[in-house]
Formats: C-alpha cells, structure tokens, sequence
C-alpha cells in the first residue's frame, strides 16, 4: 500500500477542502487509489496562507477526531507544505515548522520562477539539524521545464525531490508534464504524491499513477508511491542520502 505525503484534505486551512464532509470525502478516495495512509500538508506561507504550526496541527486534530469512527479512511498524519523564503528561514531557526511525522524531513516548496539565493546552504542547515527536506513538485519550477540541472545540485545536496502525480496528466500544463517525464527518464525523483486538493482530484490521482506504472514500470512505481514515502517517515532513506 502508498503513503501520500503530500495532499491538502485539512478543512479551511489552506486552498485544499473547505468542508469536513469533502476532507473525508477526499481521505476515502485517496485509499481507493491505493493511500492506506495519507499526511496532510496545508499550506505555510505569508500574506496567502498564515498558518502558524499550532494552527496546523490544531485543525488536523478536529478533524481527525471527526474522521476517527470512519472505518473506510486511510491512516491520518500531518505535516505542512512550507514556502521556502526568508520567514520560513527564520521559522525554521526557531523551530516555529511542522515536520513530518517521525521528525526526519519536512515538506518545501519554492517560487515558481526563480531557485531562491541561499538554498544549498538552507538544505546544508536543515541537514545539520537532522531534518531532511522534501522538495514539492519540482516538474513546476520554470527553471526545471529547461534543464534538470536545479534538481541534480539539490538531491547532490540531500533534497529528496517529490513528484506530484497529476503532473503526468497535464494537471498543471505541458512543461511540468514534460519536466516530469524527463526527471523520471534520469531518476531524479525519490518519492511521488497526489497532491489532491479536492475530492474530484481522485479520479485524476488514480489515472495518472496508471501513467506512472506505465512510464517507469511496477516496480520503480512501487518504491516513488510506497517504499520511499515510508522511510521519509521512518527516516532511513536507504542509500539516496
Ligand atoms: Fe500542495
């Protein structure tokens, strides 16, 4: 069974569901897509979603306790989705973020048309403190639609970069589709995630993770939807770091 260690079910929080009944409605779907655990990542990220960690796991809370008599959900966690710029720096010096569960790697996203300043000394910090980060779709950086070269000096530098399946279903357009298909074609991915945002999204999810058996085969599927998101979350990231 996959682990989904990127998905917005969480109600209010983010621009993920509104509704407690969609959250549920959207855990569901992700186990029928083959999610017997899915981690909430709500947005962190200034002047659009003011999340603070209490925030965060306050909301995920009620909502698990809602969820919690369900016999058809998927095991729940949190973590949340951070936008890597100068506040979350800090916040990070401050230890004011959400990790995953286990406490061994965090979920970053950056801006979508520039690699921030500073990154690889970011990640260099992060690992120091012993938290790994996951970097969320990199098939939608415009940097990466050109070359793969961002992605190659980031994992050389212990980011474990996590594709969001929809990309291979031109969810996002056709660079990211593109992008996708090429970080595939060179192994740069260690994880893949739905990234679902709505209970409609799972119809999707599920196409897209046939197109991923498709272009990488069942086993290779297995490890970037199964096995690897599990040692995120363990943190034994086999020989990737
Ligand atoms: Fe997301």
């Amino acid at each position: 069974m996959y682990t989904d260690l990127h998905c917005h079910y969480v109600p209010g929080i983010d621009d993920g569901v509104r509704r407690a009944d969609d959250g549920i409605a959207l855990c569901r779907g992700l186990k029928r897509a083959g999610f017997s655990r899915v981690i909430a990542t709500p947005h962190i990220r200034t002047a659009m979603f003011e999340n603070k960690p209490e925030d965060v796991r306050g909301a995920f809370a009620t909502f698990a306790q809602l969820a919690a008599s369900d016999s058809a959900m998927p095991e729940l966690g949190v973590g949340a989705e951070h936008y890597c710029d100068d506040v979350f720096v800090r916040a990070f010096g401050d230890g004011r973020v959400c990790p995953y569960p286990g406490g061994h790697a965090l979920l970053i996203e950056l801006p979508s048309e520039t690699m921030p300043a500073g990154l690889r000394e970011l990640v260099f910090e992060m690992r120091l403190k012993g938290i790994t980060p996951v970097l969320a779709h990199p098939e939608r950086y415009s940097a990466v639609w050109r070359s793969s070269e961002p992605i190659e000096e980031l994992v050389e530098a212990g980011v474990l970069p996590l594709l969001d399946v929809m990309s291979l279903a031109e969810r996002y357009g056709r660079e990211p589709r593109r992008a996708a298909e090429r970080l595939l074609d060179e192994d740069l991915y260690y994880a893949a995630c739905s990234d679902a945002h709505k209970p409609s999204d799972v119809d999707v999810v599920i196409d897209s993770i046939g197109r991923l058996r498709r272009i990488v085969g069942q086993d290779e599927a297995e490890d970037l939807l199964g096995d690897h998101p599990r040692r995120v979350l363990e943190g034994t990231f086999g020989d990737w770091l």
